[in-house]
Formats: C-alpha cells, sequence, structure tokens
C-alpha cells in the first residue's frame, strides 16, 4: 500500500508535465510564415531616451450594448516629453499587434508631435498584445467581442480618458496608422470626424475581399524589379518543379526534398495548399518591408542563388533556411497542424494571431491566394484554404458563403475605396501588395515609387527618396493645417 503511494506521488508530476508539454504546440511553419505577415512595422532605434508611461485604461467589454456593463483594462503608452499644457493629442493606433513603448519615441510622427508641442499617445488594440478584454478566445466571444467597430469606440474612450485632465481638455486630436492600423485611422476619421481632427494612413487596406489574389502578383513584381527577372524565375521554375512532382504521384519525393515533416500527407490537397503558401508567404514577408534604399531583395536574392545553381534545391534550402536557420529540423506545414493550433490558442492565450485570423473571417478576407498567374509562387493555394480554416476553427458560419457576406456587409458599413471623409491623407508603397485593396490615385493617394508596406514612417533622412521627402513633407503641412481647423 504505502509503495504503491510512493509510486503514485511521483508520477502524478510526471504526468502533468508531460501533458503540460504537450498542451502547447509550437505554431506550424504556415502559421508562423502568416504571423511574420501581420507582425507590426519594425520600429526604428530610438536615439532619444524619452520617458513613455503605460497606462491602463478602463474600457467597456461591449462598446454598443447598453446592458452590459463589464469592463477590462486597455493597455496604452503615452509620450509626455514634448506635451505643453492644451496642445494637442497625437495618436498612433496599435493594430494585430503587441504595442511597444518605442514606436512613439521615434520617426515621423514623434517628430511632427514635437513641432505641435504634442502628446504622443499609443493605443493597444483590443484582443492583442495584453489588452485582452475576456478569455477564452472563444468563438462566441470573438463574435460578440472583436471587431474593427468595437477598437475604434475603444479609441475614443481612450480620447475621453485623458480629456478629464486639465491639460488635456482643449487638446485637438490627430491619429496615424500603418497596414490594418491605418485602416483604423481612415474609419475612425469618417466615424467620428468632430473628435478626430485628421488621419495619417500610411498603406491602408480599406476594401475587404475574400480572395485577394493581386496581393501575391505585387510580391512577384517586387521581386522581378528589385531582385531581378533571375529571381523572379527561380522561385518561379522551383514551385512549378514541385507542383509537378505531387501533380505526377511523385509527392513523397517533392516532400523529402523539401524535408517536411513526417505528418505532412502528401495526397491531402489541405497539406499541399499549406506548404505552397507558406513557401509565398516567406517571400511576401520579405518582400513587405523591403527598403529599395537598402537592397534587401537583391541581397536575399543572391542568397537564394548562392544556395544552389539547381532552383529547386536552392528554393528548399532558402526555406528551410528561413524557417529553422538550417537546424535541420523539419517543416511542418499540415492543415490540421494549423487549425489545431488555433483550436489550442482558444483556451491557451498567449501573444495568439487567433483573433486576427477571426477578424479575417469576420470582417475583412483578405487572403492571400495563388489565383493570379501572373506571379511566381504556383497556383496550388486558392483562397478556399482560409475559408476552410475560418470554418474549422469558427464554425459554420464562417463557412464561404457567410464569409462573402460579412466581407460585403464591411465595405458597405465603410464604404470600401470610397471612404468618403475629408481630412485623410492615404500613403502607398508601389510595390506593396496592400496598396492592391488601398486607396489610389484615383481616391488622392501618394504613391511612392519602388516602396513597400508602411513606407513613410521615419524621420525625413539622407537616404529617403525625393518622392518620399516630398510626401513626408506634405504630411508635415497637411498636419499643421487639420490642427489650425477650427
Ligand atoms: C449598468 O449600469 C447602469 C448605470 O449605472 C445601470 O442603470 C444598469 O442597471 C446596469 N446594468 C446592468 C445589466 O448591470
Ligand atoms: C510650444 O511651446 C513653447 C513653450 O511653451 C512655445 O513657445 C511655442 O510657441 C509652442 N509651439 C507651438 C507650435 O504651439
Ligand atoms: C528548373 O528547375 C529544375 C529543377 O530544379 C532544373 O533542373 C532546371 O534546370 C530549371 N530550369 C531552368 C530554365 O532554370
Ligand atoms: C458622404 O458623406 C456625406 C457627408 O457626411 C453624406 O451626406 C453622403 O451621403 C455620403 N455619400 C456616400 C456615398 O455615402
Amino acid at each position: 500500500m504505502k509503495y504503491f503511494l510512493v509510486v503514485l506521488a511521483v508520477l502524478a508530476p510526471l504526468t502533468a508535465a508531460a501533458s503540460l508539454g504537450e498542451q502547447k504546440p509550437k505554431p506550424n511553419a504556415f502559421v508562423q510564415s502568416l504571423r511574420d505577415l501581420h507582425r507590426g512595422p519594425p520600429v526604428e532605434p530610438s536615439k532619444t531616451r524619452a520617458k513613455v508611461e503605460e497606462r491602463w485604461i478602463d474600457q467597456w467589454l461591449d462598446n454598443f450594448d447598453e446592458q452590459n456593463n463589464a469592463t477590462w483594462k486597455d493597455r496604452i503608452f503615452i509620450n509626455e516629453r514634448y506635451f505643453v499644457d492644451g496642445s494637442p493629442i497625437f495618436i498612433y493606433l496599435g493594430g494585430e499587434w503587441k504595442i511597444y513603448p518605442d514606436s512613439i519615441t521615434s520617426g515621423l510622427w514623434k517628430d511632427i508631435a514635437k513641432k505641435h508641442n504634442g502628446s504622443l499617445v499609443y493605443t493597444e488594440h483590443r484582443f492583442f498584445g495584453e489588452s485582452i478584454p475576456i478569455t477564452p478566445l472563444s468563438t462566441e466571444n470573438l463574435q460578440k467581442y472583436q471587431s474593427v467597430e468595437q477598437a475604434l469606440a475603444d479609441v475614443i474612450t481612450v480620447i475621453e480618458t485623458l480629456k478629464e485632465e486639465d491639460k488635456y481638455k482643449n487638446s485637438k486630436v490627430v491619429v496615424s496608422g500603418c497596414s490594418y492600423s491605418a485602416t483604423m485611422a481612415a474609419w475612425i476619421r469618417k466615424l467620428y470626424p468632430d473628435t478626430i481632427k485628421g488621419s495619417w494612413a500610411s498603406s491602408a487596406p480599406i476594401l475587404a475581399k475574400v480572395d485577394f489574389k493581386d496581393y501575391m502578383k505585387v510580391v512577384g513584381q517586387a521581386y522581378a524589379t528589385l531582385g531581378g527577372q533571375y529571381c523572379y524565375d527561380l522561385i518561379d521554375n522551383a514551385t512549378a518543379y514541385y507542383e509537378d512532382l505531387f501533380d505526377n504521384g511523385k509527392g513523397k519525393q517533392a516532400k523529402k526534398e523539401l524535408n517536411l515533416c513526417d505528418e505532412f500527407d502528401v495526397d491531402s490537397e489541405q497539406d499541399r495548399w499549406q506548404i505552397f503558401s507558406t513557401i509565398a508567404n516567406i517571400f511576401a514577408g520579405i518582400a513587405q518591408y523591403q527598403k529599395p534604399e537598402k537592397y534587401d531583395l537583391p541581397q536575399y536574392c543572391s542568397v537564394l542563388r548562392s544556395f544552389s545553381d539547381d532552383d529547386s534545391v536552392a528554393l528548399s534550402k532558402f526555406i528551410n533556411w528561413k524557417i529553422h536557420e538550417h537546424s535541420g529540423e523539419c517543416i511542418s506545414a499540415t492543415y490540421k497542424g494549423a487549425v489545431g493550433y488555433y483550436e489550442w490558442s482558444k483556451e491557451n492565450y498567449e501573444d495568439s494571431d487567433l483573433p486576427w485570423i477571426f477578424q479575417t473571417c469576420s470582417e475583412f478576407g483578405w487572403f492571400q491566394s495563388s489565383a493570379s498567374s501572373q506571379q511566381p509562387f504556383g497556383s496550388t493555394f486558392p483562397a478556399t484554404l482560409y475559408e476552410d480554416t475560418c470554418e474549422g476553427v469558427f464554425g459554420s458560419k464562417y463557412d464561404s458563403a457567410g464569409i462573402h457576406a460579412k466581407v460585403r456587409n464591411t465595405n458597405k458599413v465603410f464604404g470600401g475605396l470610397d471612404v468618403n471623409a475629408t481630412n485623410i491623407y492615404f500613403v502607398q508603397g508601389e510595390l506593396d501588395g496592400w496598396s492592391k485593396v488601398g486607396a489610389g490615385v484615383a481616391q488622392g493617394a501618394t504613391i511612392i515609387p519602388l516602396a513597400s508596406h508602411c513606407p513613410d514612417t521615419a524621420s525625413i533622412s539622407a537616404s529617403d527618396s525625393a518622392e518620399l521627402v516630398a510626401s513626408k513633407k506634405k504630411l508635415i503641412k497637411l498636419v499643421a493645417e487639420w490642427l489650425a481647423d477650427e
């Protein structure tokens, strides 16, 4: 009897540890590649030692249900280093990422704020970083409480809370954002024009769209234009090579040559979608924040070429390097792995991108598919890959028809490309895939040649192109006008 007890006592913690280990699956390569596409914009290293304060703002769980009095704490960062009482508030909106204080201590927005004796505020979007209104991240909770409208109303609450302080009582408010947070910047000006004097929207996607096939087309253009035609052709040829292997019953060979993990099912269409979209996402991730003046793309292309004279070998080595830095570890990219990971994150919140995946399923789409023939990433990852993931993770309301209806509704509410609001400055990078669902020249946007995503967030510098400097100067002038306007 005694003996038994001892054994049990030893076993119990071991079992707990083992199951704990199992509970935390690593995001597979597909999940990771998508996450990299939605990471926050790179932050300029700060040269000034500004004191940034972290504050927690009381928010309504549901901004639109008077019956629901539940609240939660939303995080903001505030930099009052340049602030003189009554001067404007410069908000930088957080998007689908965790916020960091450095984003409001450097860059163009800081420069402009300083000029106006402004206070800089960085807001964390609900369900990201440390601003979690409710757990678990069940479909039910996300459906009720996660949406861009809720997030915009949260920003208004932040402003109202600041304005309870005398020094902010008469402060005017301007906002800025990059990527999805630029979308928010545009839409908050549309919805709350009395509170928000003007918006700077850097690379804002504003047209919701299910099958976002133009994205990869622009990524391909970026490789051809900046990397060189050889680089585009290499990716194109290597992808075709692997697609052919799968199509001709040689999936096992492709699996081996790409170093895919055992669980990859060569006969599963959904697994094939995963690996080809992962490869495309990795190239897209490099292109998305490339800086033409830093020659990033040409450099990545020479690394790609240097791995082998054989295109398919070069591509495989490149992808394995990007994912695992040549550790030899296999690439895990299965449909079950992705859905399983998202399922797991409903109960285990830890900087998960589930709330963003949810917003794509429930509001925006923007599924970066292989449906364009004018790109080098093959034709193996249709938007269906993402639609299936939505339905698999969030249930039948998020099937293809459901997603299409929700996306149509978003465009109805916000007007798609026709935002119909004043005092918004749209900037796009010519080689940014996101620009294809953003404001164009017809909507008054400024297009920066050769540039990528959010190309104008840094201070004016000697390495900026003439067009980039002109755009930054235009913004400086516009902000002064917005703030001068009564
Ligand atoms: C919410 O608060 C209001 C005002 O304090 C109160 O009148 C109302 O009864 C509360 N509702 C619920 C559901 O608690
Ligand atoms: C900023 O504050 C300083 C000191 O109070 C003042 O001299 C200056 O005019 C202010 N600038 C603006 C743009 O308000
Ligand atoms: C295309 O790729 C295959 C497999 O890597 C290679 O054998 C072939 O030479 C390549 N073709 C061209 C035109 O580069
Ligand atoms: C655009 O906005 C104006 C002013 O808010 C409004 O009167 C008009 O109906 C809007 N047009 C469209 C097409 O929504």
